[in-house]
């Protein structure tokens, strides 16, 4: 039996947690939207169509913000095409998913569902095909009040309120070169400079994320962030970072060692951005958009699902539906704690994506909607990390993993709410084999008297939830959590995901 120590110490803060890091995605993608979100008939879908068992789910992952409409499909897609009667709305090619999008749903019903799930709208604009005048126009229709040809169209279409959407993405994935639009750093640069500071002419209150890398591990990581920033730095308030994972030849070691990977991500890009800072002698600070973060098995879609042919565009095809093991969930569950660690300067993250397309929500159409492995510790996460992240001590053992070399075998946070008088940590476990009792030095830390703990695991790693078996994995009870003068101590299960509750 192994064993680790944790010391928390509130005096001692990372910094405040900001909600926005609880966001999610929903793409125009797959199934996502149609048959996903939206399946008018579906027993459960309300007079707009939309399904509330999906809702409901959606509202107990407590997802802050909502990054739209892509992704990918954002790069071809043209906003005035969703708004308006539907009836009028053009049906149109998705170059990016090889698929149709009929805009049966659009931006007003979108943010009607939005406020069904009570999320926030996110926004991404087109800088693949399009341009500054056509986001400056998108930017008008939504977030100003009235008296101009797109304020009033916006009310026309049955919305006299602004959408008032505080934070714009200036493109999406732009280093990538499956991109529609693919750039270099330098003219996508140039172009995420102009077109954020003619936004800012319009409406100064929003906040703007320049693209970073779709990967840290693009041939142009490093220096994107660089060239990028030393064009966008007075323009926009965060350089976005990408990441998905997933196990590779049968190995798991290094699979549950992917958040090293997301750490180093992180660090890589606040140091780049920090060097920008600097050279520049600004005074202000570039934080990081996390927003597209999970657990994907590319080489599925790569080798299996992907369409082609000039006479095959389907509409809502099954695409990217990864079903999550334990293994996958824990690993979800440690790029939380990844993202939580660096909270000083990862303020504000997206989950891609929410429904059906790499997800932790599956729908089945007429049928019922469930929870994926990966719903857990997003939505336990989401309620119980509040306040702020402590800085923590963690003394455990290693491991030799073939992709990040030595690394540890257990991985947590802590947060704290001093005026709520709650405490959290959130631990993995990523041997294979042995359990691990974690001690937490909770001494410095006033007023706890309770305890309570929760796990994700298996004795198999791939179990699943599946439509035919919706609830063969859900959290177990902890019951080994126990305090003790001013110690806490946990038994963490080989590969495992554990929430502890302070009160
Ligand atoms: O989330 C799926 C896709 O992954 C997104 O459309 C794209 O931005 C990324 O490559």
């Amino acid at each position: 039996m192994q064993n680790a120590r944790l010391t928390l110490d509130p005096h001692f803060t990372v910094g405040p947690i900001n909600r926005n890091i609880f966001g999610g995605f929903v793409e125009h993608l797959g199934r996502h939207v149609y048959d996903g979100i939206y399946e008018p008939g579906h027993a459960t879908a309300d007079d707009e169509g939309f399904r509330q068992d999906v809702v409901e789910l959606v509202r107990e992952m407590g997802v802050s913000t909502i990054r739209y409409p892509g992704g990918n499909f954002v790069s071809g897609f043209r906003w005035e095409d969703s708004v308006g009667p539907r009836e009028e709305r053009p049906t149109r090619l998705d170059l990016a998913w090889h698929s149709t999008e009929t805009n049966q749903v659009g931006m007003h019903e979108f943010a009607s569902w939005l406020r069904k799930v009570d999320s926030d709208l996110m926004l991404a604009v087109n800088l693949g095909t399009r341009g500054t005048l056509e986001a400056l126009e998108l930017l008008e229709y939504a977030n100003l009040p009235k008296g101009t040809a797109l304020a009033d169209q916006r009310m026309a279409n049955g919305r006299p309120d602004p959408f008032d959407v505080k934070i714009w993405c200036l493109g999406n994935e732009m280093d990538g070169p499956w991109q529609l639009g693919h750039r270099s750093a330098e003219d996508y640069g140039k172009l995420a400079s102009r077109t954020a500071k003619a936004m800012r002419q319009l409406d100064p209150s929003i906040q703007l994320v320049a693209c970073g890398s779709s990967s840290a591990h693009m041939p142009t990581f490093g220096e994107w962030e660089r060239v990028v920033l030393s064009h966008t730095y007075d323009d926009v308030d965060y350089i976005s970072c990408h990441a998905y994972y997933e196990e590779k030849n049968g190995d798991l070691a290094s699979f549950l060692a992917s958040a090293v990977d997301m750490d180093h991500f992180i660090e890589s890009v606040v140091a780049t951005a920090d060097h920008v800072k600097a050279v520049r002698g600004s005074s202000k600070t570039i934080n990081i958009s996390f927003d597209e973060w999970n657990v994907w098995y590319i080489s599925r879609f790569e080798n299996v699902d992907k369409i082609q042919g000039l006479d095959n565009w389907p509409v809502a095809p099954r695409l990217l539906e990864d079903c999550y093991s334990v293994a996958d969930a824990v690993v979800f569950g440690n790029l939380m704690i990844s993202l939580l660690k660096h909270a000083d300067r990862v303020t504000s993250a997206s989950l891609a994506q929410l429904v059906n397309v790499i997800a932790p929500i599956m729908t089945e159409p007429d049928g019922p909607a469930w929870r994926q492995t990966t719903f857990f510790p997003f939505a336990i996460t989401s309620r119980l990390a509040q306040g702020s992240v402590l800085e923590l001590k963690l003394d455990a053992g290693t491991y030799e993993s073939a992709e990040y070399g030595v690394v540890p075998l257990v991985d947590a946070v802590a947060t704290h709410d001093d005026a709520a008088g709650t405490a959290a940590v959130f631990l993995v476990n990523r041997s294979q084999t042995e359990e691990i009792t974690v001690t937490i030095d909770i001494a410095a830390l006033d007023g706890f008297t309770g305890v309570s703990a929760e796990s994700l695991y298996d004795t198999d790693v791939y179990a699943k939830n599946t439509l035919e078996e919706p609830e063969r994995v859900t959290m177990k009870p902890n019951t080994t959590a126990t305090l003790d003068g001013g110690a806490v101590t946990v038994t963490l299960p080989p590969v495992s995901w554990t929430a502890v509750a302070l009160a």
